[in-house]
């Protein structure tokens, strides 16, 4: 019981796609995975300490999806609690299909008691990813799982097969619940510290009597995907006595380093291999907080097979980190992280932009983020706009879709550039427009004293820089304009910019976020609305049929559908 329902049809798939004919219609060939989740509250103690979870067919953290490239996937969700909920995919690019990305501002939450199915299509995709729930915090009680994607058969790999492949989703934790701390933001408060780190939803101790979280065979390989699923706290992975080989972050085959620990911002997963290579008995591993005045440290023990013994009570060392919280060995870390150029995989923009250092910067987005007192409460900018869904409760993207954007949003109130002069803080729904194909820079800013995660929805983009001070044209000569990493999420340390680049060749509306849950609750957020011109199917898929409809859309009739 509590197992996802997982049915691979792909015959009757063949057969739906012989009636729905037309450009719209997702490969034949590509499999179906179905799948049935009910969402519901259950008792969860990640820190030991019992409280109201949110739990995906009994589980936490949720089933596992288990995919390969360009597979379609089926969840129909039931939602089972008080509350209205949206799930997102975290990392996966919905190509032309920004319908189904679970932000709300773009689809209308799912009611309690009733159910919605997303369908969508893990395009040119491979690599480690989870998804989580995008409504009222509530990712803070749970609701998270791990999301896989596996090269097809024919499609090489740059490592050999592991003997096993793990998840480990860790964050920090809160007991509190994530009502009473959507409570603490609305009152104008901050969350304040998290009161703990959990791994796969438990929180070990040394010398306490848990049991093992994974095991391995001595003499074999395991693929670790970890994921930093966490609200604020930038981690630190690293396993007792085991040195960690980096093969692949957010979706691309990176250069096989070695590693004794990795540093994990919020929103960021990569993949490790480890060896059991080691004398057969007990091994911890150690997630711990970075930059942290208190820091936080939890342990899950790594058995062998037929291994004797307890693990040593002697955790390895966190990286060198001063009191005033150095980030150098950090930034250096992040400068070693470089895309494995010759391995063959799914890319994420087929046409071009693997010579990325090549092409012309069409459009520069400058951000800077600040801290704001709007009315005596706390609020988050970036260059002057907090964010705050409409106040019709009608996501954007619909919006925009049904011709009514003037009554929800005004396009463009944020400019590209942060004007120093201007301290005032307009708190509005925040929507740029991209121009379809425009390749363009973002420089994220970040002047306080705390760090910060970007994340991209709908697209991937080449991480090229990060520095401390602040940025200005002349540091384009220091990005990486050959092997940077293509992936979604950058951080932001404190006192430092990073740079972005990326082809906007995603038609749909796409939420540009900081993934501290804090700062994007509290404003630091938007979308960038990228439309195509053609207005046509290849670019961009119809509205769904079984689309929800709220706010003021709700009884607006459908614009036609594209036919071409
Ligand atoms: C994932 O699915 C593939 C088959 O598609 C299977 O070979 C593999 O064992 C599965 N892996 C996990 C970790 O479930
Ligand atoms: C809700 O679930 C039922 C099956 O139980 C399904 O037929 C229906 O399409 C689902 N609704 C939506 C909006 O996806
Ligand atoms: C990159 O991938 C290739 C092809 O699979 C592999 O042979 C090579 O070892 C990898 N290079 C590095 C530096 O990891
Ligand atoms: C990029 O811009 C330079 C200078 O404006 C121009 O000479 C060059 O042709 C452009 N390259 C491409 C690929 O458009
Ligand atoms: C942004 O796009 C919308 C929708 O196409 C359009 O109405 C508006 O004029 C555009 N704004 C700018 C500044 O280009």
């Amino acid at each position: 019981m509590g197992n996802a329902s997982l049915v691979l049809f792909a015959a009757a798939a063949a057969l739906l796609s012989c009636l729905w004919v037309g450009p719209a219609v997702v490969q034949a060939e590509d499999p179906y995975l179905f799948f049935e989740w009910h969402v519901t509250y259950g008792t969860i103690s990640p820190l030991g300490v019992p409280q109201q979870g949110i739990l995906i067919n009994g589980q936490f953290p949720g089933p596992k999806i288990n995919c390969t490239s360009n597979n379609n996937i089926v969840v129909n969700v039931f939602n089972e609690i008080d509350e209205p909920f949206l799930l997102t995919w975290y990392g996966i690019q919905q190509r032309k299909n920004s319908w189904q990305d679970g932000t709300p501002g773009t689809m209308c939450p799912i009611m309690p008691g009733t159910n919605y199915t997303y369908q969508f299509q893990v395009k040119d995709q491979i690599g480690s990813y989870y998804y989580f729930p995008t409504t009222n915090l509530q990712r803070a009680s749970g609701g998270f799982g791990g999301l896989q994607i596996l090269s097809r058969d024919l499609i090489p790999v740059p490592f050999d097969p592991p003997a096993d492949d793990y998840n480990v989703l860790v964050g920090d934790w809160y007991t509190k619940g994530h009502k009473s701390l959507k409570k603490l933001l609305d009152s104008g408060r901050s969350l304040g510290r998290p009161d703990g780190i959990q791994i796969n939803g438990k929180s070990g101790k040394v010398g306490g009597n848990d049991e093992p979280l994974y095991t391995m065979e001595a003499g074999k390989t395991y693929r670790y995907r970890v994921c930093n699923v966490g609200l604020k706290t930038s981690l630190n992975f690293r396993i007792q006595g085991h040195s960690l080989k980096l093969v692949e972050m957010e979706g691309s085959h990176t250069v096989q380093n070695i590693y004794d620990s990795l540093d994990l911002h919020v929103g960021q997963c990569f993949s490790v291999l480890v060896t059991a290579d080691q004398a057969p008995q007990d091994y911890y591993m150690v997630v711990s907080s970075r930059f942290s005045k208190k820091p936080l440290t939890a342990v899950g023990i790594i058995r062998y097979a037929n291994g004797n013994g307890p693990a040593s009570p002697q955790l390895p060392p966190p990286p060198p980190e001063t009191a005033g919280g150095s980030i150098a060995w950090s930034i250096n870390q992040f400068r070693s992280f470089r895309w494995n150029l010759t391995a063959s995989a799914a890319r994420p923009n087929p046409q071009g932009s693997y010579h990325y250092g090549q092409i012309n910067i069409t459009r520069t987005i400058q951000l800077v983020n600040t801290r704001a007192r709007v009315d005596g409460k706390l609020r988050y900018a970036v260059n002057g706009v907090s964010y705050v869904d409409p106040a019709t409760a009608t996501p954007l993207k619909l919006a925009e879709y049904f011709g009514v954007p003037d009554k929800v949003f005004t396009y463009d109130i944020m400019k590209d550039v942060p004007d120093s002069s201007n301290s005032n803080v307009i708190v509005a729904p925040n929507v740029i427009n991209g121009t379809f194909r425009n390749f363009v820079e973002i420089i994220f800013e970040n002047p306080e004293k705390t760090i910060q995660t970007w994340q991209l929805d709908g697209y991937s983009f080449f991480a090229v820089a990060i520095e401390t001070g602040k940025w200005s044209p002349e540091k384009r000569k220091n990005y990486n304009l050959v092997d940077a990493v293509s992936r979604h999420n950058i951080q932001v340390y404190p006192g430092s910019w990073a740079a972005i680049m990326t082809t906007l060749d995603n038609a749909g509306m796409w939420n540009l976020r900081s993934e501290m849950s804090e700062n994007a609750y509290l404003g630091q957020q938007l979308y960038i609305s990228v439309l195509s011109p053609a207005r046509s199917l290849r670019d961009e898929y119809n509205i769904p049929d079984n689309t929800q409809l709220c706010g003021i859309v709700k009884d607006l009739p459908k614009p036609a559908p594209y036919t071409i």
